[in-house]
């Protein structure tokens, strides 16, 4: 059909971006995409096959798509030969002036909004990662070629480490439009490229301000309920209730399901803490501050939970907290599952840690090593201090204790699961042999049987 949509260009070869063009591209064969970036490191990485970022069958779907999509660094040309555009470029909290830790900084959006007008010769459906508002104005200003641009409200809702089983199997799929005859129209060539494989019930479309504030809420409230369980991990300390058993407990009831129930250290990610921060500078701005001051309480129980592990273990070594000691912190990565560790709950440990004197060895199972060596340099953590080891044996030896910070399936001491050779590793430790399970994944008697005192977030020590 004359409508259908076949060339697209999704500007950044992120996460979102690349994921989301290669699952379109799978499942449309009609449909030929091609992802650009700025960073000619970025789409070289693409092409050579040494992928920047992984996730499970994202190799496989694109070795399928490799005829229908191309990464390129030209960006104009892909922006021309395309008639629905994806902007999946990073916005980050602004970082200084107005809305600051709070807003959105949207200056890479904005860029390719602008770059766009600037050198289409056609017609063009934008779908951009935020503010659909914002950007119609700037269209407005800027367009005086008489082009018809549409901006799409488009959320993704992918997890890291399962982006595409999420892309392949959504619980929903949200389109923003602008409630005009030219808006639906646009909307309905974005719901044809996702009826191709996601029955019409879970496409929903609606105006972009829902679009938007849906996704907003939907982020925010995953976070809550994970604030809300962690806020009860203390309490079970004190009281000598289980964690884990309160999360089945309330889990167990249907109207409010089992997930995002797992108590932690604190959630990380780039998404729940910025979100939030951005629901709370929307509510700031239209004068709502009790509205705001409720959501940014989650942020502050995630900074509470995230503080008061180092606590808990300093105050279980007592006098020996004050001497400088060798701690030992197995994972990084801001989740198990996956190599990102932007945002990490970690690095606030590690960094209360050194900060308390103590001499720091981190090991993370998949994780980059350098990528770990960044963070910890963005964050002044100098290399005397905190070192990255290459395995678990190198950062435990010697160790006085140690700490599980990542739910990595590695840790796991359950017989059939076990992967490490604990009782080297026991025998490696120095008094008071202490292991502090941030994930509840060991089994405390099996190590108090090697000789270890264990500790456990939420359950009485
Ligand atoms: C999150 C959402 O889950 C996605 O639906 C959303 O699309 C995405 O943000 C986004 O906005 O792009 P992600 O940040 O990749 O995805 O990871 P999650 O699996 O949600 O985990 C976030 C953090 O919460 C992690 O630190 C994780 O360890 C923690 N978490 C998660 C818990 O502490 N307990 C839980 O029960 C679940």
């Amino acid at each position: 059909a004359k409508d259908q949509t076949t060339r697209i260009c999704c500007i950044g070869a992120g996460y979102v971006g690349t994921c989301t063009s290669a699952v379109l591209a799978y499942k449309n064969p009609s449909v030929r995409i091609t992802v650009v970036d700025t960073s000619e490191a970025k789409i070289g990485a693409w092409r050579s096959r040494s992928f920047p970022i992984s996730e499970p069958c994202l190799q496989e779907i694109l070795k399928q798509v490799v005829e229908r999509l191309a990464f390129s660094t030209d960006i104009e040309a892909a922006i021309n030969a395309a008639d629905l555009i994806f902007i999946c470029v990073d916005t980050p909290t602004v970082t200084k002036g107005t809305g600051e830790g709070f807003a959105l900084d949207t200056s890479a959006v904005v860029a390719c909004v602008a770059k766009i007008v600037e050198v289409s010769t056609s017609d063009k459906i934008i779908v951009p990662c935020g503010t659909a508002d914002q950007l119609r104005k700037l269209i407005t200003q800027k367009n005086t070629k008489g082009l018809n641009f549409e901006v799409l409200s488009n959320p993704e809702f992918l997890a890291e480490g399962t982006a595409i089983h999420d892309l392949l199997h959504p619980d929903r799929v949200i389109i923003g439009a602008e409630n005009t005859p030219k808006g639906s129209n646009a909307a309905a060539r974005l719901v044809s490229l996702y009826q191709a494989w996601i029955p019409s019930d879970r496409i929903k479309t609606t105006n972009t301000w829902s679009s938007e504030l849906g996704k907003l809420a939907a982020n925010a409230m995953l976070a809550q309920r994970i604030s809300s369980i962690n806020s009860l991990t203390a309490i079970c300390e004190s009281v000598g209730a289980d964690i884990q058993d309160i999360s089945q407990i309330v889990g167990l009831d249907h109207r409010i399901g089992p997930h995002m129930l797992q108590a932690s250290i604190g959630f990380g990610g780039s998404c729940f803490e910025k979100d939030i921060r951005c629901l709370v500078y929307l509510a700031e701005s239209l004068g709502f501050r009790h509205i705001a001051r409720y959501w940014m309480a989650d942020l502050e129980m995630n900074d509470f939970q995230k503080a008061s592990q180092t606590e808990r273990i300093t105050s279980l070594l007592g006098p020996l907290a004050s001497s400088k000691l060798t701690i030992a912190v197995l994972g990084f990565s801001f989740k198990a599952g996956t190599t990102d560790v932007r945002s990490t709950p970690v690095l606030t440990i590690v960094r209360d840690l050194v900060g308390r004197g103590h001499k720091v060895k981190i090991f993370d199972p998949k994780a980059k090593k350098e990528d770990i060596q960044e963070t910890l340099c963005k964050a002044n953590l100098g290399r005397e201090r905190a070192i990255v080891s290459l395995n678990a044996m190198q950062a435990c030896d010697g160790a006085h204790v140690i700490a599980i910070a990542t739910a990595w399936d590695e840790f796991r001491t359950r017989p059939g699961l076990r992967r490490m050779d604990w009782k080297s590793i026991a025998d490696g430790m120095q008094q008071p042999r202490l292991m502090f399970d941030g994930c509840n994944v060991v089994d405390a008697k099996y190590l108090e049987g090697l000789g270890m005192k264990v500790l456990e977030l939420g359950r009485k020590q």
